[in-house]
């Protein structure tokens, strides 16, 4: 399969969105905004749809998947949905026994420690990707205008919950492992790096105009060792898309001392997290990139006073990069209050 004439990209329907245009490194009229984490918890009428449902389950049950995306959008009239799934799910379909525990996270009932165990992970079959097109297809065409974010987890981040059995601090084992076997780590970072690919293929195909590679855990490493051991695999979840002309962002949490090199893998966009000011980002980046964030989530509970300032600052300190996309600089929290998330949205486009 490719992509065919009537995606949302190539028929006109996507292409001259704020979102699109600010990717692709222009500056549009108003200033676009979406929320990493903005179909979830914080909204009740996501818990009340997820009532009895695993949270895996719903991920690949279409009309529920569907719906929970355009939740969101409804709601807080931000410039993008991001569709409703999770970095695990290619895993999953890859045949991996995991499940997601709340307030926990993914939990995998046989971690992968040895060259034997990454031995027996499969190849994936894009056919199993048939319930995540059908939600995606389903989603644009409720969209319109309003572009859909694909994404995937980057092999570091994938890997670290595979090794590691679940969420874990600093990525110990994980690290451990990519010192002591090597080889056996380049194996599982490439088979990490094609299942995130495909699933990103899967994705765009079904009509996502944009994609973003989350390599959240990315902090716990050194420069040396991203570049060395993470990157060159990281690069090849892009390759799969080679032939695909849709923006790709890549974000981290704790980036600031491997910005540049995660840019370097082939990024159009950085997404910055709330460590960095958006011009420190830019310069570290030499400037020239787009850039994605980086609103603190610890300050949606703050007074709205507080935070409008952050805002604000957030806003200015983008223009000094070529384009900007107002996001939080990590994912919503389940606490937060959604009214503060469509405040933001009306004040960042009423800033221009
Ligand atoms: O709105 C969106 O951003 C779309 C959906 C989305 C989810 N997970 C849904 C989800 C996205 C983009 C993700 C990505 C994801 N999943 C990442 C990368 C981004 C990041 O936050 O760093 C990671 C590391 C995961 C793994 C994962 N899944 C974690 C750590 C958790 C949280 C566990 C918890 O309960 O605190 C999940 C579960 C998850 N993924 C939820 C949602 C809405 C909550 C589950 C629930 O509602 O029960």
């Amino acid at each position: 399969m490719t992509v065919t004439p009537d995606h949302p990209l190539l028929d006109g329907r996507t292409a001259n969105s704020s979102i699109i245009r600010a990717y692709r490194g222009d500056r549009p009229e108003t200033t676009p905004v979406w929320f990493m984490r903005q179909a979830g918890r914080s909204l009740p009428e996501y818990r009340k749809l997820r009532e009895g449902n695993e949270m895996l389950e719903a991920c690949l049950t279409p009309d529920l998947a569907s719906e929970i995306t355009l939740q969101p959008v409804r709601r807080h009239h931000v410039d993008a949905a991001i569709f409703f799934s999770d970095i695990v799910i290619p895993a999953k379909l890859a045949g991996v026994e995991v499940e997601i525990v709340p307030g926990r996270g993914p939990v995998f009932a046989n971690p992968i420690r040895t060259a034997a165990d990454v031995a027996k992970l499969h190849p994936i079959d894009p056919a199993a990707f048939a319930p995540i097109r059908e939600a995606i297809a389903q989603t644009v065409a409720q969209l319109g205008t309003t572009p859909l974010i694909g994404f995937a987890g980057a092999p570091f981040t994938l890997a670290s919950y595979l090794v590691e059995g679940g969420p874990s601090k600093d990525q110990q084992r994980a690290r451990t492992l990519m010192y002591s076997d090597p080889q056996t780590w380049a194996t599982l970072l490439n088979w990490c790096a094609d299942i995130a690919g495909e699933f990103l293929i899967a994705q765009v195909e079904a009509g996502a105009s944009a994609v973003q590679l989350f390599d959240s855990w990315v902090g716990s490493l050194s420069e040396q060792q991203y570049v060395r051991r993470v990157a060159p695999h990281s690069k090849r979840v892009f390759s799969h898309l080679r032939g695909y002309d849709v923006p790709k962002v890549h974000f981290g949490v704790g980036s600031g001392e491997v910005l540049r090199a995660m840019h370097d893998i082939g990024a159009d966009v950085m997404g910055v997290d709330w460590r960095i000011p958006l011009d420190e980002a830019d310069r570290r980046l030499g400037g020239g990139v787009a850039l994605q964030g980086n609103i603190d989530p610890a300050l949606l509970g703050a007074p709205w006073h507080v935070l409008e300032a952050h805002v604000r600052d957030v806003l200015n300190r983008g223009r000094v990069a070529p384009a900007h996309v107002v996001n939080l600089g990590h994912g919503v929290g389940p606490d937060t209050d959604p009214d503060v998330l469509t405040k933001i949205v009306e004040l960042v486009h009423q800033e221009g």
